[in-house]
């Protein structure tokens, strides 16, 4: 049976014979159309659809009139060009569901829920002592904060990234963009991703899909996807339950250690590998660091959860319920981090998944992460304006501030000794206090 993906927004098609109606969904080999006419001619052969951005496709095909909304099926030659069109608008999807609706891990446990700091009442230094500055892949950054990769869309995409980029700028942190796929396969798009014009200081981190160097052309990508933004780093992400609930999804990784080796070993940047939110296991980070990568990113689960987004954009009852099923899939990201740390001691990593505070980025800075990464709500502030992302970052640093400052921290390591399990002073009531006689 086909897997449908539902078109939100509705795409408008036109026909000969003045026939107009919407797509509302499609598989590999069909288009559902709906019309206000509910039947016309079978005789249907040629429809064209539109993108909002006035770009057209036209398919050659059959009309099938015995159920409603009615199956335009593609014909064998033309759908590639279905495949171009689905490429297009995935992204505008992901966008608009990441926008519109609840997107992350039900409940959202990432693991940093146990954790507490230690307050210290008494003052022991002023606050503008206080040094949130971090060392990662040979530079200092000013806040233990990344802007993470998000694919921003074909629509929005340019000034999704061009809001986040002046405030990775400002603020004196990294930023990833989300993949650079569509503009690897299509010059065209590259300057969606190019903000280096807008923000030539910015920390800029690249970002590619494994499943995309399972070929021999591997290297030429990654040297491409360098070169186009001139990247200072290049993110090399991970995500297997993604591809696997995606209709579309790319699901051959066969050999694709090998390639990543070499990746590493030539490319005249650094190579961090990236989960989007399943976490990664000691095991896997030992190999990644065998391999050459210079740099984790755990992304673990208890945030946005892209098993769930790919079954909101299905409307295949399978598909659906894949999604729901590994809603929450993975290992939390306070859990990953700290196994992953435990393995690769002074390894570079990145903690990602479900941080959406100050404090709860210092808890991932003293659990031993050089930086907390941030992804939906710095997209949800992009899709505003650019104070709402320079706003969205203030509150990050003032929260990490804060917690700095009242548990007596005053640099990033010292979080470390000042971070417990449960709650403050818990372990002390519960050995002093009997819980029962
Ligand atoms: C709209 C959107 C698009 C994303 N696109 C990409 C991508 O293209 N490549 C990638 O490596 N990660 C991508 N991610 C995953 C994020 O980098 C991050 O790992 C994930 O959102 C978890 O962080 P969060 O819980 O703070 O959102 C995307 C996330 C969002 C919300």
């Amino acid at each position: 049976m086909a897997e449908f993906i539902k078109l939100s927004p509705a795409l408008p098609w036109i026909a000969e014979q003045g026939h107009a109606g919407l797509v509302t969904a499609c598989a590999p080999d069909r288009l559902i159309l709906e019309s206000p006419l509910k039947s016309f001619s079978t005789r249907l052969t040629h429809i064209t659809v539109s993108l909002q951005n006035d770009q057209n496709f036209h398919f050659k095909g059959r009309l099938e009139t015995e159920v409603y909304p009615f199956h335009f099926i593609i014909s064998p030659e033309e759908r590639q060009t279905l495949q171009e069109l689905l490429g297009q608008i995935r992204k505008d999807q992901h966008i608009e569901i990441c926008r519109s609706q609840d997107v992350e891990a039900e409940g959202r446990y990432t693991g940093f829920q146990e954790l507490s700091f230690l307050p210290e009442a008494l003052p022991l230094f002023d606050h503008s002592e206080i040094d949130t500055s971090v060392d990662f892949l040979g530079q200092r950054f000013a806040l233990p904060i990344l802007i993470t990769g998000m694919t921003g869309g074909i629509q929005k995409g340019m000034e999704i990234n061009r809001r986040l980029a002046l405030a990775a700028q400002k603020f004196g942190i990294p930023m990833g963009v989300g993949s650079q796929r569509i503009a690897l396969d299509n010059a065209e798009y590259a300057p969606i991703f190019s903000v280096k014009d807008t923000a030539p200081n910015v920390f800029l981190i690249g970002n590619i899909g494994i499943a995309q160097l399972a070929d021999k052309d591997a290297l030429d990508r990654c040297r491409r996807a360098v070169d186009m933004i001139d990247a200072n780093a290049l993110a090399i992400h991970f995500n297997v339950v993604q591809e696997h609930i995606q209709v579309e999804g790319d699901r051959n990784l066969a050999g694709i250690m090998k390639n990543l080796e070499m990746i590493c070993k030539t490319l005249n940047v650094p190579v961090i590998a990236k989960e989007v939110g399943s976490g990664i296991s000691p095991s896997s980070a030992k190999m990644l660091a065998e391999c050459g990568i210079a740099a984790i990113d755990i992304g673990g689960a208890g945030g946005t959860s892209w098993a769930h987004i790919e079954g909101l954009r299905s409307s295949s009852d399978i598909v659906s319920q894949l999604g729901l099923t590994f809603r929450n899939w993975g290992i939390p990201t306070a859990y990953s981090l700290v196994a992953v740390r435990e393995a690769l001691k002074d390894f570079p990593l990145i903690a990602t998944g479900g941080i959406r505070d100050g404090l709860t980025a210092a808890k991932a800075c003293a659990l031993g992460a050089q930086f907390a990464g941030i992804g939906l709500p710095l997209l949800k502030a992009a899709l505003q304006n650019e104070e709402a992302v320079e706003q969205a970052i203030e509150g990050f640093e003032r929260g990490l501030r804060l917690t700095m400052l009242a548990s007596g921290a005053k640099t990033l390591a010292d979080l470390k000794s000042k971070i417990v399990r449960g709650r403050p002073y818990q372990s002390t009531f519960e050995r002093l206090i009997p819980s029962h006689h």
